[in-house]
Formats: structure tokens, C-alpha cells, sequence
């Protein structure tokens, strides 16, 4: 029993560090998704701010383009003046050609007339003058012709030029919209995958409060394999308990494997004292408490409050019960057997009764925790009586004893605190008792 016991202690100790340590898993989760969280925040920052710059560059590239078709029209304005400074020019030049040409013909003219004169060939020099009239018409024409070609080719290439400069804009305005259409896709890629990695890590997270309620559960599980019945020795004794088996009510073997003949025997466990420990304790161990307080801590169904009322003369015995319905049982108890004058019972967790554990002369405690709290909740309660019951000289009667209690929760007695006192287990007190059971009760002084 005790080695099934300690095991079972052992392995409860294990489960709740793993349980701390997946507990201290899940927080460092948490913290990690909040810095990732930071990370997609400031991703976010950066995208904005990529955004900002792109449009700025935008912004830049149509001021350049601006700035590029004005150079462009000052460009063609300039040709304009040059090409129309050139047939100035030109024009001039003709003009002076032409003079020059009209002044060599009047010239020409008047020597041929003079010769025509003297030689009488006026007529043929006519038609000689006539001719290069014409020839020097022809050139101007084809003269003329050529600037007109010139100019056309300019205005062409004028053209030319800006439509390229539109392809050429259209083109970067294209480049730009791609580049922003891309950021656009990456960044709600980007987004989309932080997203999925946060889904990720909330589905993750739940499953591990899946798998740490599971392992909660199958150490609960752990804790029942093998099956306990319950059964308070003050309420039936072995002679009683053996009867209900016999009778089908109880039984003493469960079944391991159904359909087979294997069987093992049942534990059975007592969350009180039976009336042979009662007459043990208060007949054997504990002096003569008369104008003394006893407190019971968790005092169920209030078998020491009835025990001390019976074989002690404590002026009170009061009985401290967190379970609401144990007290209600225990107060009808009380008034149906008119104990009240000597007995109470207070409904509160030990852990607030302060002034209560400081007046007490004897507290008992009987496996009060171990079946009924988690150890961390164990730890505090037995701190909080270490710290209170302090009255030097009174008793503290312990099942199992202090070492136990406290070993199990690897929890130090306090030096200088209580000591054990001897008790005589060498009783005989009926057949009904069992001396091991009666090795469990210790006895402590407070120091
Ligand atoms: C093993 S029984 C004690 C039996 C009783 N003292 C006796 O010897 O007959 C433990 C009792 O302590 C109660 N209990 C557990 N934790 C408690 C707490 N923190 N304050 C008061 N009672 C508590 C439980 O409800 C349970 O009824």
C-alpha cells in the first residue's frame, strides 16, 4: 500500500513539473508571438514606407519627364528660330545673288546692247541673256527646293523625336505601375503567409492546451488505474465491510480482464479515523484536555469532534470543513445529538483561519490534504499552519507523519518548530483495531 502509494505520489510529482514545464513552454510561445507580431507591425512600417518611396520616385521620374519635354519643346522653338534665321539667310543671300545677277545683266546688257549696236546681233545676245535667265531661275528654284526639303525633314524628325519621348513615358509609366503592381502582390503575399504563420501558431497553441488537458486527464486517469473505494472505517468497521461483501453490497477484488478469472484485490481507503483510533488517540496519546481547544482540521463527517466529545473532557472541540455539504452533515449531527454546548463547526478553508490555529491548544490533522488539493495547494496550506500554529506547548497530532507529509511535497520541516513526542503503539484494543494504522498517528510539541 505504501509503495503503490509513494509511487503514486512520485508520478503525480513528475506530471505537475511536466505540466509546469509545458505551462513555461506555452508562456514563451506567447512571448514569442508577441515579438513576431512586433515583427509584422514593423514589416508593415516598411512597407509603407517602400510605398512612400516608390511614389516619391514617381513623383520624381514625372517631373524628370516634364523637365525633359520642356527641354524638348525649347528645342524645337530653337530649330523654329534657326530654320527661319536660315531662310533669312537664305533668302538674303538670294537677294544679294540676285542683285548681283540683275546688276552683271544690266551690265551685260548694256555692253551687248552697245555691241549689238556695232555688230547688229542684238537678237541672238537677247536670247543668250534670255537663257541665263532661265538657267538662273532654274537654280534658284531647285535651290528653294532643297531648303523646303530640309525644313520638311526637320519637322519630321521633330515628330519623330516626340513621339519617341511619349512611347518613351509611356513605357517608364508602365514600368512603374508593373513595379508598384509587384510591391502591391508582395507585400499582401507577405501579409497573407504572417497571417497563415499566426493561424499556424494559434492552431498549435490550441492543440497543445488540447494535449496538456488530455495529459491532465490521463494523469488523472493514472491516479484511478487502479480502482479505490472509499470507505470511512469510522462509519464501518472490518467486521462490517466484510459482511457487506459477503452480502454482494462490496467486494473486496475487481476484475482485471473481463470475460476472464483473474481478479486482484481492491484498496481501500479511510478518510477517517475509525473508533478504535478515536479511543487511541484520545485515550492514549493525547493528556488529559480538560479547559483546552482542539481544532480538526477538515473534520468531515466530524468523527473526531464526536470522538473528543465522548473520550475527552477538551472544553471545545471545533471542526474546520472547506466542503459545505460535510458541514451541513456534521451540524445536524450536532443538533440531533445535542453536542452543540462543547462541539462547532466552522465552514472555512484552513488557510483563513489564522486566529483559530493561533488559540488552539491541539490541532489534528488526519491526511487532510493529500486527497484533496493539488501539491502546489498542499505546499501553501502547510506553510501558512507552520507560520500560525506557534503557541509553544501545544500538540499537533499528524496521520502520516510530518516527515511524510512534508517529503512527499519535498518540502523541509521547519527546525526548531514542533517536536515528536513518543507514543506507545504496544495497545491492545480489540480485534476491530489494526496496529498498523495506529503507527501512522504521530505526536509534536510546539517549541
Ligand atoms: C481525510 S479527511 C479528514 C477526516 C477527519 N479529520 C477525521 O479524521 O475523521 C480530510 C478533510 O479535509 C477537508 N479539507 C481539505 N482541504 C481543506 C482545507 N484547506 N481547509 C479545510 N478543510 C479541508 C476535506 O474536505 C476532507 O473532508
Amino acid at each position: 500500500m505504501m509503495m503503490v502509494m509513494m509511487m503514486t505520489k512520485m508520478m503525480t510529482k513528475m506530471m505537475m513539473m511536466m505540466m509546469k514545464v509545458m505551462m513555461k513552454v506555452m508562456v514563451m510561445m506567447m512571448v514569442m508571438m508577441k515579438m513576431m507580431m512586433m515583427v509584422v507591425m514593423m514589416k508593415v512600417m516598411m512597407m509603407v514606407m517602400m510605398m512612400m518611396m516608390v511614389m516619391m520616385m514617381m513623383m520624381m521620374m514625372k517631373v524628370m519627364m516634364i523637365v525633359m519635354m520642356m527641354m524638348v519643346m525649347m528645342m524645337k522653338v530653337m530649330m523654329i528660330v534657326m530654320m527661319m534665321m536660315m531662310m533669312v539667310m537664305m533668302m538674303k543671300v538670294m537677294m544679294i545673288v540676285m542683285m548681283m545677277m540683275m546688276v552683271m545683266m544690266m551690265v551685260m546688257m548694256v555692253m551687248m546692247m552697245t555691241k549689238m549696236m556695232t555688230k547688229m546681233m542684238m537678237m541672238k545676245v537677247m536670247m543668250k541673256v534670255m537663257m541665263m535667265v532661265m538657267v538662273m531661275m532654274k537654280m534658284m528654284m531647285v535651290m528653294m527646293m532643297k531648303v523646303m526639303m530640309m525644313m520638311m525633314t526637320m519637322v519630321m524628325m521633330m515628330m519623330m523625336m516626340k513621339v519617341m519621348m511619349i512611347v518613351m513615358m509611356m513605357m517608364v509609366m508602365m514600368m512603374v505601375m508593373m513595379m508598384m503592381m509587384m510591391m502591391m502582390v508582395m507585400m499582401m503575399m507577405m501579409m497573407m503567409m504572417k497571417l497563415m504563420m499566426m493561424v499556424m501558431m494559434m492552431v498549435m497553441m490550441k492543440m497543445m492546451t488540447k494535449m496538456m488537458m488530455m495529459m491532465k486527464v490521463l494523469f488523472q486517469i493514472q491516479q484511478c488505474s487502479r480502482p479505490t473505494l472509499h470507505v470511512d472505517s469510522f462509519l464501518y468497521d472490518e467486521d462490517q465491510v466484510d459482511s457487506l461483501c459477503e452480502n454482494g453490497t462490496l467486494s473486496r477484488t475487481f476484475c482485471l480482464n473481463c470475460g476472464s478469472q483473474r481478479t486482484a484485490a481492491l484498496d481501500f481507503v479511510s478518510h477517517s479515523f475509525s473508533i478504535s483510533e478515536l479511543r487511541f488517540l484520545f485515550q492514549n496519546i493525547l493528556p488529559d484536555l480538560s479547559g483546552r481547544t482542539l481544532v480538526d482540521v477538515g473534520s468531515r463527517l466530524g468523527a473526531v469532534l464526536y470522538g473528543g466529545y465522548v473520550y475527552s473532557s477538551a472544553s471545545r472541540l471545533l471542526g474546520l470543513e472547506i466542503s459545505e455539504e460535510f458541514v451541513q452533515l456534521q451540524n445536524e449531527m450536532l443538533q440531533k445529538y445535542r453536542l452543540t454546548d462543547r462541539v462547532q463547526v466552522v465552514h472555512a478553508d484552513v488557510c483563513t483561519q489564522e486566529v483559530l490555529l493561533q488559540n488552539a491548544d491541539v490541532l489534528i490533522m488526519n491526511n487532510v490534504f493529500e486527497y484533496f488539493m493539488e501539491p502546489s495547494e498542499q505546499m501553501r496550506a502547510w506553510r501558512f499552519i507552520i507560520q500560525t500554529f506557534r503557541k509553544s506547548g501545544s500538540l499537533l497530532v499528524s496521520v502520516p507523519s510530518l516527515q511524510e507529509s512534508l517529503g512527499a511535497l519535498q518540502e523541509a520541516l521547519l527546525p526548531g518548530w514542533v517536536e515528536e513526542l513518543p507514543v506507545d503503539y504496544n495497545v491492545y484494543l480489540g480485534r476491530d483495531s489494526d496496529p498498523d494504522s495506529l503507527r501512522q498517528i504521530h505526536l509534536y510539541r510546539v517549541m
